[in-house]
């Protein structure tokens, strides 16, 4: 049995590292933050092969007095708070005193700084266990923290490190989602020599628009409400700019990003009436709330966070994105200009947005209400229960009679009424054809005579690198053809005809977020499932009698096929006695 002993503080710093530090992207986040809380209005942001040879931030903040630089380094040393009632109230965005004490444990770290009333600025080093003198040095008022060569001392990390660019698209993700929350601060990245991005002072639109993209903007509704002590303010995208996969979803609570399970679930409620199959919404949303109302002390990176009354923020962020999302044209939109912290310097000129923007939420109403009323009304039959064909006799669902605003399919068979979603239910037949053949180890392929070609992130760009033979599993083939662009040469044959570039980016954001390995085992229904959405008929879409015979005697083929992916029916049936009761016949 071996001995308990005390772990040396280079150890302990190194454990907690492991927490804190996981790749360069995050020594990014924590220097980010700390010149945020230093007040800095300037904050310029340094990397070199993708911030694992270096990642250097430079601020204009308040600066380190000379005699506290030493304790910056030191584990548990904090200006921000002193006693448990603060940590309670805490408004900075660090509080641990514990990040560059577990930066500096794994990495070589320098920090310069300059505080307002001293004659110069002064420098400290540290790197691994040692931490070097105070000396003089030279700078403007602010800070400057550089570290080298993360990992140099513990080579088992440095191999979990991932190819330059991949390293890089990360730490660009950080970076946008820090500038994100706070559009009153400047901020430029450099990486390898070059400005990657530069960003002035803005008003929220604005910098959302150099962030997400202009179409970002323009086909998003501003949006800000208050109840008590809570506010939410943001940009809600429109349904035309939802996506393949979660990855324009930004929440931001009292400035700080987090993930987090009851505003995304409150998020994907409001929408979900909106949307069709599982496309994802966009949004940028900034909630506020006191800061005792919310322990953001629950995860060592401060992704998480938990709310003292879950409910009422749910309720409260659902109501105000409901309401947001229904008011569609007409209704005065909130200024752009109000869109900004509470407290922040406001007044910087409004951006102006398109005013076709706001038609796009008039048409989702409608559709909502005769879904519940065909609800009430029909009740779903399992496929189980889907009678079986008799020679001679109708087929089960019945033969088609229309199409219904571009997504129903009306049939009629012997009961009576059927009633088809007929996006749902295409879904759900790729769905199963592709779960088959990729069991089957034989995704047919299909190479395409004009590659469909996409503008890309460099994080997507990344993704493929790291994983061409996943992708080539699932029966896809994609190239870089651009500094910015991707294309698909191949697609699984049953998916060719749908929509492409969006497959991949799904592909691809699914990958990312999870890894080959999970990807291709416990999360493969939830990829095939996005795959089937892109390449199902949209709604939307006329469909020609034989073909919608043909969709209805594919579902009768199909397993599973009474409802779709996510589990919503993909039809119902009317029967003749169901309609006699809602028209009170015979009573
Ligand atoms: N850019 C900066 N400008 C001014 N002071 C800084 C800067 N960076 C760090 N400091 C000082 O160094 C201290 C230690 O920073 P560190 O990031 O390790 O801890 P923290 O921010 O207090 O808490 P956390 O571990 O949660 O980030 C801070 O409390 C702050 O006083
Ligand atoms: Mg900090």
């Amino acid at each position: 049995m071996a001995t308990i002993r005390v772990l040396p503080e280079l150890l302990i710093s190194q454990i907690a590292a492991g927490e804190v530090v996981e790749r360069p992207a995050s020594v990014l986040k924590e220097l980010l933050e700390n010149a945020l809380d230093a007040d800095a209005q300037a904050i310029q942001v340094t990397l070199d092969e993708g911030g694992a040879r270096r990642v250097q931030v430079e601020d204009d903040g308040a600066g380190i007095p000379r005699d506290e630089l030493p304790l910056a380094l030191a584990r548990h040393a904090t200006s921000k708070i002193h006693s448990l009632d603060e940590l309670e109230a805490v408004a900075t965005l660090g509080f641990r005193g514990e990040a560059l004490a577990s930066i500096a444990s794994v990495s070589q770290l320098t920090i310069v700084s300059r505080t307002a009333d001293s004659p110069h600025a002064y420098a400290i080093r540290a790197e691994g266990p040692y931490i070097g003198e105070v000396e003089p040095s030279a700078r403007a008022r602010g800070t400057t923290v550089g570290v080298s060569d993360l990992y140099f001392n513990t080579p088992a990390r440095r191999k979990f490190l991932r190819s330059e660019a991949t390293e890089f698209a990360h730490c660009d993700e950080t970076f946008r989602r820090i500038a994100l929350a706070h559009p009153e601060h400047a901020f430029t990245l450099r990486h390898n020599s070059r400005v990657s991005r530069a960003l002035r002072r803005a008003p929220l639109g604005d910098r959302a628009a150099a962030l997400l993209g202009r179409e970002f903007l323009h086909a998003s509704l501003p949006l800000d409400a208050a109840a008590g002590s809570l506010r939410l303010y943001g940009l809600a995208g429109s349904p035309q700019i939802a996506r393949a996969r979660g990855d324009m979803q930004y929440f931001f609570v009292n400035g700080r990003f987090v993930r987090d399970r009851v505003l995304a679930h409150a998020a994907r409620e409001a929408w979900r009436e909106l949307l069709h199959g599982d496309r994802q919404p966009a949004y940028l949303l900034f909630l506020e709330l006191e800061p005792r109302g919310v322990d953001v002390n629950v995860h060592p990176a401060k992704t998480e966070v938990r709310f003292r009354d879950s409910r009422a923020v749910h309720q409260f962020v659902l109501q105000a994105l409901q309401r947001a999302l229904a008011a569609g044209a007409g209704e005065a939109p909130v200024a752009y200009a109000d869109l900004a912290p509470s407290g922040a310097p406001r007044g910087v000129a409004p951006v102006s947005f398109g005013t076709g923007r706001q038609q796009a939420f008039a048409l989702a109403q409608p559709v909502a209400a005769y879904a519940s009323f065909v609800a009430d009304a029909a009740r779903p039959l399992a496929a189980a229960a889907m009678p079986a064909a008799q020679a001679g006799e109708a087929p089960p669902l019945g033969y088609a009679l229309a199409q219904l605003h571009g997504i129903y399919i009306l049939a009629q068979n012997a009961a009576g009424l059927v009633l088809v979603d007929m996006h749902a239910a295409h879904e759900r037949i790729v769905f199963e054809r592709l779960r088959a053949s990729l069991d089957a180890g034989n995704i047919e392929r299909q190479t395409l005579i004009v590659p469909a070609v996409f503008r890309a992130e460099p994080l997507e760009i990344a993704t493929l690198d790291e994983h061409r033979e996943a992708l080539e599993r699932l029966g896809l083939e994609l190239d870089v053809v651009g500094p910015d662009s991707l294309a698909v040469r191949a697609a699984p044959a049953a998916l060719a005809g749908g929509d492409l570039p969006g497959l991949a980016r799904a592909v691809l954001s699914e990958l990312r977020e999870f890894g080959a390995a999970q990807v291709l085992a416990a999360r493969r229904d939830e990829l095939l499932g996005g795959m089937a959405c892109h390449a199902a008929v949209r709604a939307n879409r006329t469909l020609s009698q034989p073909e919608m015979n043909a969709l209805l005697r594919e579902m009768e083929a199909t397993e599973r096929s009474g409802s779709c992916n996510h589990g919503r029916p993909t039809w119902y049936q009317l029967s003749l006695a169901d309609l006699d009761k809602l028209f009170l016949r015979g009573r």
